[in-house]
């Protein structure tokens, strides 16, 4: 064993500790739901998860992956081209395709394999990758494995940069603007519409990441595009199955047939890693089944963030009003938020805080985010908890 080096690393965690930044992992004993039960802590109420729709443990949702378990078993062992793919990954990406109103869908087994999968696939040298300075990481990744395509990063949503930026680069082949639906973050919206106008007059390909849309934006829960009504202007949706979908993991392209077609052929996730685990694909189905049944599970969702970010407002706290799930409550410094989240945890509230270098120094914030699963009571108790931890 290299000791030198393993006590460096350790050092590195000690200076971490030392400022206050360092982050702590918790153990949960129960689903994921409005509450849970977590080691050592016992019954808490979760403010911080991606369970937008409370799927993760709908009965439906589990039983489907229980099924597809017994009907498949594990998976298959291997990645799709040598030894093929379980109907249920065809089904459920059909179903994907369906939803976004694109020709095909083609399921990874995290968005962030789409997304890093996706954007070297597409691009080459003479083509150009424009991205907004806010966007995940995911996509920043990807963009860093396009590493012979130019690239160039437009001011957060200000569509009148990304116009400049296009225009410089009006000789290149293929021009991809790369952004976020909802930004995870802040939890606004990328002004999809101004932004597929643009595209068109520039003849730029748009790539729409909506991991945080999918199921909470638009009138039926088909993303940031559906409230902006451009769903058929948008040329490539990438998204998560692993937030409103169910919560288990696993992402998606949506897109042409041509596009899909390509990154079968050509993606390296595709090509030199398995596919979702025909459970995790089940369970996906049947979340995407009882979205489009129940439609009215957005539209509560939506009239709970309301309630949510209204109580918040009338306690004295500046809220966004975006309409995502997604509500920052701003703190500073890193060691502040991750203090605050601390505390709450210790009054049975679980709301995660974000510093440095997840957000800019100085911006760190606990996220609130709302779910379909919370009730109002739940949301009297965060503010309760909240007011004790920021003004006690
Ligand atoms: C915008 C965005 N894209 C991609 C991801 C990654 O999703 P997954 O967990 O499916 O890899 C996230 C997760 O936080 C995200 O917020």
């Amino acid at each position: 064993m290299h000791r030198e080096f393993h006590q460096q690393v350790q050092t590195e965690l000690d200076a971490m500790a030392d400022k206050g930044t360092l982050k702590s992992f918790q153990h949960l004993q129960a689903p994921m739901d409005a509450h849970t039960r977590m080691e050592g802590k016992g019954d808490i109420l979760i403010m911080s998860s991606n369970n937008y729709l409370g799927l993760a443990s709908e009965p439906s949702v589990i039983e489907a992956g229980k099924r597809a378990l017994d009907e498949y078993g594990a998976g298959t062992a291997s990645v799709r081209f040598i030894c093929g793919t379980f109907e249920i990954h065809r089904d459920l990406e059909q179903r994907l395709a369906a939803f976004f109103g694109t020709e095909r869908a083609l399921s990874y087994v995290a968005c962030w394999n789409a997304n890093t999968g996706l954007i070297p696939t597409i691009l080459g040298p003479d083509d150009v990758v424009i991205s907004d300075e806010l966007n995940h990481a995911s996509l920043i990744d990807g963009i860093r494995l396009a590493s012979k395509t130019p690239r160039a990063i437009y001011r957060h949503a200000d569509m009148e940069h990304l116009a400049e930026i296009l225009k410089e680069h009006s000789g290149a082949r293929r021009k991809l603007v790369v952004t976020d639906g909802v930004f995870s973050m802040e939890g606004d919206l990328a002004p999809l519409d101004r932004l597929v106008e643009v595209c068109r007059e520039h003849g730029a390909i748009s790539l729409v990441d909506d991991s945080h849309g999918t199921g909470v934006v638009g009138k039926t829960g088909r993303g940031v595009a559906e409230h902006f009504g451009v769903q058929d202007q948008v040329d490539i949706y990438t998204s998560t199955l692993g937030k409103a979908l169910g919560g288990a993991a696993g992402g998606f392209v949506a897109s042409s047939a041509p596009v899909i077609g390509l990154l079968e052929q050509a993606s390296r996730p595709q090509i030199f890693s398995n596919a979702l685990p025909p459970t995790v694909s089940a369970s996906a189905l049947e979340a995407l089944r009882v979205l489009d049944e129940n439609p009215g599970r957005v539209a509560e969702l939506q009239r709970k963030v309301g309630f949510c970010r209204q109580l918040l407002a009338e306690r004295g706290y500046e809220v966004n009003d975006h309409p995502s799930a997604i509500i920052p409550i701003m703190i500073g410094e890193t060691a502040k938020a991750i203090e605050a989240s601390s505390a709450l945890l210790d009054k049975g509230v679980f709301v995660t805080g974000f510093g440095y270098p997840v957000v800019p120094e100085g911006t760190a914030r606990i996220r609130v985010q709302v779910s379909y699963a919370h009730s109002e009571d739940d949301f009297v108790r965060f503010a309760d908890a909240l007011d004790s931890v920021m003004k006690g």
